[in-house]
């Protein structure tokens, strides 16, 4: 057990479970993507430790440039979604990889979809670590996913609340709400 902020967090997946995870993401993504030069675009903050693990387990030299787009506050969506850093121009008529830590509602990953489009990339992948499908309320098509979960609250792995318990190397869940 683990304790963040005001709540009691369970052990969930191990750093063996996420690194078989990430192999299998980087190896589909490999064998889809490696001969299109992709531009990866993992989003702040929460994708930074999946990015660096899925770069070192890519069969080819990963381009990447991150963006910053943010709409948690504590364990919810705010519905709200904020451009903190967008999509660089360099995004134009490359195969755009965007790499989530979570997809939950999809609200997120849907607003940068049509911030991204203003770029005219040639294509665009979603790559997301972990995927809630009980909350996902979008139709847009996730191409990679490490493990679906869930409709329930984790950290670790990059993932916060509140700006804590991201550096812990497996994930926890919340044990109660
Ligand atoms: P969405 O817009 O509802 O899909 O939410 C996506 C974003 O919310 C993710 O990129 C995370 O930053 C955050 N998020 C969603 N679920 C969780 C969770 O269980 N723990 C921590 N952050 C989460
Ligand atoms: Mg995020």
């Amino acid at each position: 057990m683990i304790t963040v902020h005001d709540k009691q967090f369970r052990l969930y997946m191990t750093e063996q479970e996420i690194r078989d995870a990430v192999t299998r993401v980087a190896s589909e993504i490999s064998r889809d993507l490696g001969d299109k030069k992709p531009l990866f675009c993992p989003v702040l903050t929460g994708s930074y430790m999946f990015m660096s693990d899925l770069a070192r387990a890519l069969d080819f030299d990963a381009e990447m440039c991150f963006v910053k787009y943010s709409s948690y506050s504590g364990m919810s969506s705010t519905g709200v979604v904020k451009t903190v850093i967008p999509f660089p121009d360099k995004c134009r008529g490359r195969h755009v990889v965007i790499v989530e830590d979570i997809i939950d509602s999809g609200v997120t990953v849907e607003t940068m979809l049509s911030e991204l489009r203003k770029k005219e990339p040639a294509g665009v992948s979603i790559a997301t670590f972990l995927f809630k499908p009980d909350a996902f309320v979008k139709d847009f098509k996730i191409d990679y996913v490490g493990r679906s979960i869930p409709n329930d609250f984790i950290v670790g792995y990059g993932l916060d609340y509140d700006d804590k318990g991201r550096s812990y190397k497996d994930i926890y869940v919340v044990s109660e709400v």
